[in-house]
């Protein structure tokens, strides 16, 4: 049996649904969790899905999946644009890595237009809100 995608979510994912709707969408993490169950179980995929608002969490996420999970999607929210300690995590790890945003980072504020993650990541998945995780899912599919 393939083990789960590991989907970490980060700082202020939390929020979502709250959190500047206009920009991030209606839906809620937890929506956003049973959707991918959803398509995960149309793939034949489980998937373990996670928020932390602490960016040593996630470097821990990232650490421990080498043994626990078949691939990784990862929307690190703000800590995609600063986070070199995540990218170094990413970095040590061999299983496909897919970065997803709800929001198109490209068409925002140039501080969203660079991301740490892309430069472990397989492939980015970017602006097509809540379906950003279900087109990262089928990605993630693909490349296992
Ligand atoms: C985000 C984009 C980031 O710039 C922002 O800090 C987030 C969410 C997105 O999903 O569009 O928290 O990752």
């Amino acid at each position: 049996m393939t083990k789960p995608v590991l989907i970490i979510n980060g700082p202020n994912l939390n929020q979502l649904g709250a959190r500047e709707p206009e920009i991030y969408g209606e839906q809620t993490l937890d929506e956003i969790d049973k959707l991918c169950q959803k398509i995960g179980l149309e793939l034949g995929l489980t998937t373990d899905f996670r928020q932390s608002n602490n960016e040593g969490e996630i470097v821990d996420w990232v650490q421990e999946s080498i043994l626990q999970h078949s691939s990784i999607i990862i929307n690190g929210g703000a800590y995609s644009h600063t986070s070199i300690a995540i990218l170094d995590a990413l970095r040590n790890i061999t299983i496909p890595i897919i970065e997803v945003h709800l929001s198109n980072i490209y068409q925002r504020e140039s501080y969203r237009q660079v991301s740490y993650i892309s430069k472990a990541a397989n492939g980015v998945i970017c602006g097509f809100g809540s379906d950003s995780y279900e087109l990262a899912l089928r990605a993630a599919y693909k490349l296992l």
